[in-house]
C-alpha cells in the first residue's frame, strides 16, 4: 500500500472518536489511531472499581496503553495482570524463578536473539491466544529499544471491499514450531511439539465488536481452502499491508515504564537496535478466548 502517492487524501481515513471524560486517570493519545499514555495512577497500589473500569475503557479505546514511572515488585506486576483475567504461561520462553507466569524479556551484548523482533501477535498459535500482554521494562538502553504497535482494526478497515469479501470466512493455521531451539541459550530444552491452531483470518473483538485482521508473520503459515501459492501470495500482501506506518505508534521506553496491549486487535514489533546495551524486564500475559468471526 502506497501512502505517499495517493491523490484522494490519506490512504486510510480515520476520525478518532471523542472519548467520554475520565474521572480517575488521565489519558493522552499518542496518535488518533493507536496508543495512549495513562497518567495519575500508581499501579503498585490497590485500584478502585472505577479506576479499573476506566483502564478497561482506555485499553478498548486505544488498543495499547502506556504507564511511566511505575515501581512494582514481581508480585505486584502479577497481581495487576490477574485483575484482567487468569494468567497465561508461555509454551517456550524462560520465566522468573518459581514464577511461571512472569516471562523474562532480556537482551544484552551476549544474547543470540531478542524477543519480539518482527511483527506478531503474542502466542497466536494457542487455541485460545492471550487477550493482553503487560510488559514492564525495568532497565532500558540509553537509546533505542522502542516497540512499534499496529492497529489491526485500521489494517482491516483500510482493505478494499473486494478484499474484505474475499477474506470473510477464511481461516488460517498459526504454528508455534518456530519456538524450537529459540531459548537454548537459557538452557531450555525443546518440547516434543508446540501449539498449533486454526483461527479466522478476520476476527471480531469480543468487547468492541469491531473487526480486526488476524494473521501475523510470526505465526500464520497458511490460509486453508485455497492453493498453497494463493495462500502465500495473499499472506505476503496482508503482512506488507498491516505494516504500513499509518496504522502504527512507536513507544520510547525508559526504565520503569509499562505497556499493556490488546493482542486481539494489535500486532507489535520490538526493535533490537541498542546492542550492546541491556534492555530487561518481565511480561505478564493474560489468557484470552477462542477467536471468532461475526459478520
Ligand atoms: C514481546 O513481548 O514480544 C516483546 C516486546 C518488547 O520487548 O518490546
Amino acid at each position: 500500500m502506497d501512502a505517499i502517492r495517493s491523490n484522494n487524501g490519506p490512504r486510510y481515513k480515520h476520525i478518532a472518536e471523542t472519548s467520554a471524560p475520565y474521572d480517575t486517570i488521565t489519558v493522552e493519545k499518542l496518535t488518533p489511531i493507536i496508543g495512549a499514555e495513562v497518567g495519575g495512577i500508581d499501579l503498585s497500589r490497590p485500584l478502585g472499581n472505577r479506576t479499573f473500569d476506566e483502564l478497561h475503557r482506555a485499553l478498548a479505546e486505544n488498543l495499547v496503553i502506556f504507564f511511566r514511572d511505575q515501581h512494582l515488585t514481581e508480585d505486584q506486576h502479577l497481581a495487576f495482570g490477574r485483575l484482567f483475567g487468569e494468567l497465561h504461561i508461555h509454551p517456550a520462553a524462560p520465566h522468573a524463578p518459581g514464577k511461571p507466569e512472569l516471562m523474562i524479556i532480556h537482551a544484552d551484548k551476549d544474547s543470540p536473539r531478542a524477543n519480539g523482533e518482527g511483527w506478531h501477535t503474542d502466542v497466536s498459535c494457542d487455541q485460545e491466544p492471550p487477550m493482553g500482554s503487560i510488559l514492564y521494562i525495568r532497565q532500558s538502553p540509553p537509546m533505542g529499544g522502542d516497540t512499534l504497535f499496529a492497529s489491526m482494526y485500521a489494517a482491516y478497515e483500510a482493505l478494499s471491499d473486494r478484499m474484505k469479501t474475499y477474506l470473510e470466512g477464511l481461516t488460517a493455521i498459526h504454528d508455534g514450531e518456530h519456538y524450537r531451539g529459540q531459548y537454548a541459550n537459557y538452557g531450555i530444552a525443546d518440547k516434543p511439539s508446540y501449539p498449533r491452531a486454526e483461527h479466522p483470518v478476520v476476527r471480531t473483538h469480543p468487547v468492541t465488536g469491531k473487526k480486526a485482521l488476524y494473521v501475523n508473520k510470526g505465526f500464520t503459515r497458511r490460509i486453508l481452502g485455497v492453493s498453497r501459492d494463493e495462500s502465500d501470495g495473499i499472506l505476503r500482501y496482508l503482512f506488507e499491508h498491516m505494516a504500513n506506518p499509518l496504522f502504527q505508534c512507536r513507544f520510547r521506553w525508559c526504565a520503569n515504564s509499562i505497556a499493556f496491549w490488546d493482542n486481539r486487535c494489535v500486532q507489535h514489533h520490538a526493535m533490537w537496535d541498542y546492542w550492546p546495551h541491556i534492555r530487561s524486564g518481565h511480561r505478564v500475559t493474560v489468557k484470552g478466548e477462542r477467536p471468532f468471526y461475526r459478520a
